[in-house]
């Protein structure tokens, strides 16, 4: 029998251990940053043909500055790399690229090619590709917080006024809630990514480094999130 599965409508992916995957065969971390990066972009195609709505991609944290500045400086010629060398393909798949993060400190050429991408997708009809990129879900917290707080200030919002729909319409993207957060590499972490929006998400921990993240480990993952009784608090149904 075959049973119906379901995709859900917003899944997260926390692309780790692309550094161990490289170290384990002898490369260098930057080859490994490379091979996850060609890997992305397959399960963003793959995403794209199962029809799902949202995908958010963890790719650069916050906290990913502490780390040596030739391997941040790395990554961050491989974002503007990538985005121009897979722009066509992107728009040829009608997928809408979105970023949430914090602007500063990133380089003026990351900032210039996310604005291109972005602003050349955005009437794009299929999947939302959400990367969040120099992203912290506790400076989006309180990027937030500065936000409304703002709005009461200046007297366009009373405190009362202020409700969960406050909330979403001052995140840095207007996203539905994740359904189902996939992390690679056996870490059993959020890392700062997308706390709020996790609120109700199913976990999935594959111990698998994401340039070996295959389109079947993720197909695996919804088959799973198929298999979890969500209950949002409620009754068993
Ligand atoms: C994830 O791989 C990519 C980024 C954080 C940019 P890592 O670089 O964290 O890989 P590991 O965890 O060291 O293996
Ligand atoms: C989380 O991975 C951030 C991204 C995947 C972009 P890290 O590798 O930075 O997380 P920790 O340091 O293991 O918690
Ligand atoms: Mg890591």
């Amino acid at each position: 029998m075959n049973e119906k599965i379901t995709i859900p409508n917003h899944i997260g992916i926390i692309v780790d251990g692309n550094g161990r995957w490289a170290e384990q065969r002898g490369l260098s971390r930057s080859a490994g940053h490379r091979a996850g990066f060609t890997r992305l972009k397959n399960i963003c195609l793959y995403a794209e043909r199962l029809g799902l709505k949202y995908l958010s991609l963890y790719v650069f944290s916050t906290e990913n500055f502490k780390r040596k500045k030739v391997e941040v400086d790395f990554l961050m010629n491989l974002f503007v790399e990538v985005f121009k060398k897979e722009f066509q393909e992107l728009m040829d798949h009608h997928v809408k690229v979105v970023f949430s993060g914090r602007r500063e400190p990133l380089p003026y050429n990351v900032l210039k090619v996310m604005d291109e991408i972005s602003e050349k997708t955005k009437n794009n009809t299929s999947t939302v590709l959400n990367f969040c990129l120099n992203y912290g879900s506790q400076a989006e917290i309180l990027d937030m917080t500065r936000n409304i707080a703002k709005q009461v200030l200046d007297g366009s919002l009373s405190i009362d006024d202020i409700t969960l729909d406050t909330i979403h319409n001052n995140l840095y993207q207007d996203l539905p809630p994740l359904d189902l957060v996939i992390r690679t590499s056996g870490e059993l972490r959020l890392s700062n990514f997308m706390l709020y929006q996790a609120s109700y998400a199913e976990f999935y921990f594959p111990n698998i480094y994401f340039p070996d993240f295959m389109e079947n480990d993720f197909w695996d993952a919804i088959v799973e999130f198929n298999r979890r009784n969500r209950r949002f608090g409620g009754n068993q149904s």
